[in-house]
C-alpha cells in the first residue's frame, strides 16, 4: 500500500471509494424489489456531525452504556492485554472511547478507519496531539471490503476494536463473514473488543431510533443530501419521511425513508419512479442476545474470553482471543 498524502505527523493512507463505484452501488440498490441504501452513506461531515449528536440524545442509550462499560473494564483490558500492540479501530466516532482504550492497553499503534476522511483525520490530529509515543496511521477506506494494513503494524500483536454496535449493520450471517476477516487480520492470540446492542423490549429501542427533537430523521434524510452531492443526483428532502421499527423477532430495527407522494429521482443516466407510500430501507441494525455473541465469536474463530453488559443488561462488550 502506498501512502497518498504525507502530513508531518503522519502518514494518511487514502482508500476511499471513487463516485462510480458508489453510483452503481447505489443503482443496484434502487433497482432491488424493495429499494435499499446501504448505511455507510450516512456518514459524510454532515451525517458525522448528526451522528454525534445522536449519541448524545437521552433515548440514545447505546453510547453512552458502552462507555461506561469499558471504563469500568479498564484494568481488565489492561491485565488481558500486553502493551506494544496495534489497536486497529472500525469505524471512528468523538475519540472518547478509543482514548479509554488507548489509555488502557497504551498501544504502539493506533491504526483508525473510517469512509469519511474529514472527521477520521481531525481525530487522528487529535489523538496524535495527546499521545506523542505512539504511532498513529489512519485509513479512509469502506472496512466492510477487505483493505491492507500499513506494513509498520506486521509482526505486533492486533487488537481490533469495532464499537457502537455497527456490527449490527450486518446481516447476522454477513456478520459472522466480517468477524471471521477480523480473524485473519489479527491473526492468532489476536484479540478483538466488539460492542454490540443486546436485543431488548420495542418500547426502549424504538425511541432511540426515533427521538423527540427529530435528529435522527434528520440523520436519515441527510443521506439524500450526501448521494445529490456526491452523484449529482436529484432527491427531494422535502418528499421523504424518516420512520423507524423494531422487529422484535428478528431483533431488528429498520429505518425507512417514506415517500410522501409520487415523484421521479435520477441517478446518473437511471430515472427511478417512487410511488406514495413506498420506502427506502436505509438502515437494518440487529441486536444480540448473550448467547448471540457467543455463537457469533466461536463461528468466526474466536473463543470469548469475557462478556461484559451493564446492570440492565442494554449493550455487551466482548472481548474475543482469535484460536486461528
Ligand atoms: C452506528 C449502526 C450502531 O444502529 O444504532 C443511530 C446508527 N442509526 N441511529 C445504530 C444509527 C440511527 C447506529 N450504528
Amino acid at each position: 500500500m502506498s501512502a497518498e498524502v504525507s502530513i508531518s505527523e503522519f502518514e494518511f493512507y487514502d482508500l476511499k471509494p471513487t463516485a462510480p463505484c458508489v453510483q452503481d452501488e447505489v443503482i443496484a440498490g434502487l433497482n432491488q424489489s424493495e429499494k435499499t441504501l446501504p448505511p455507510k452513506y450516512f456518514y459524510d461531515e454532515r451525517g458525522s456531525e448528526l451522528f454525534e449528536e445522536i449519541t448524545e440524545l437521552p433515548e440514545y442509550y447505546l453510547t453512552r452504556t458502552e462507555t461506561g462499560i469499558l471504563q469500568e473494564r479498564s484494568t481488565e483490558f489492561q491485565r488481558v492485554l500486553k502493551k506494544g500492540s496495534s489497536l486497529l479501530e472500525y469505524g471512528v466516532g468523538s475519540g472518547k472511547k478509543s482514548r479509554i482504550l488507548l489509555d488502557a492497553i497504551e498501544p504502539t499503534a493506533y491504526v483508525p478507519v473510517d469512509i469519511s476522511s474529514d472527521p477520521l483525520l481531525e481525530l487522528a490530529h487529535r489523538i496524535r496531539e495527546d499521545y506523542l509515543d505512539m504511532s498513529v496511521y489512519p485509513i479512509c477506506a469502506d472496512f466492510t471490503n477487505a483493505f491492507e494494513l500499513p506494513s509498520e503494524v506486521n509482526g505486533m500483536q492486533k487488537v481490533a476494536f469495532f464499537p457502537g454496535s455497527s456490527i449490527g449493520n450486518f446481516l447476522r450471517s454477513d456478520a459472522c463473514e466480517f468477524v471471521s476477516n477480523v480473524a485473519k487480520v489479527v491473526g492468532e492470540e489476536g484479540f478483538l473488543i466488539l460492542g454490540v446492542d443486546t436485543r431488548k423490549p420495542a418500547s426502549i429501542i424504538e425511541p432511540a431510533y426515533n427521538d423527540s427533537r427529530g435528529v435522527t430523521a434528520k440523520f436519515n434524510k441527510n443521506m439524500l443530501n450526501h448521494l445529490n452531492n456526491l452523484l449529482g443526483a436529484n432527491f427531494r428532502l422535502d418528499l421523504f419521511d424518516h420512520r423507524a421499527h423494531y422487529l422484535e423477532d428478528a431483533g431488528c430495527v429498520e429505518m425507512h425513508l417514506v415517500c410522501r407522494r409520487d415523484h421521479e429521482v435520477e441517478v446518473g443516466d437511471e430515472t427511478f419512479l417512487f410511488r406514495e407510500g413506498e420506502s427506502i430501507c436505509t438502515e437494518r441494525s440487529y441486536k444480540y442476545s448473550g448467547d448471540e455473541v457467543e455463537e457469533l465469536a466461536s463461528q468466526a474463530g474466536f473463543a470469548l474470553e469475557e462478556i461484559w453488559t451493564d446492570v440492565e443488561r442494554m449493550f455487551i462488550v466482548a472481548l474475543m482471543r482469535c484460536k486461528e
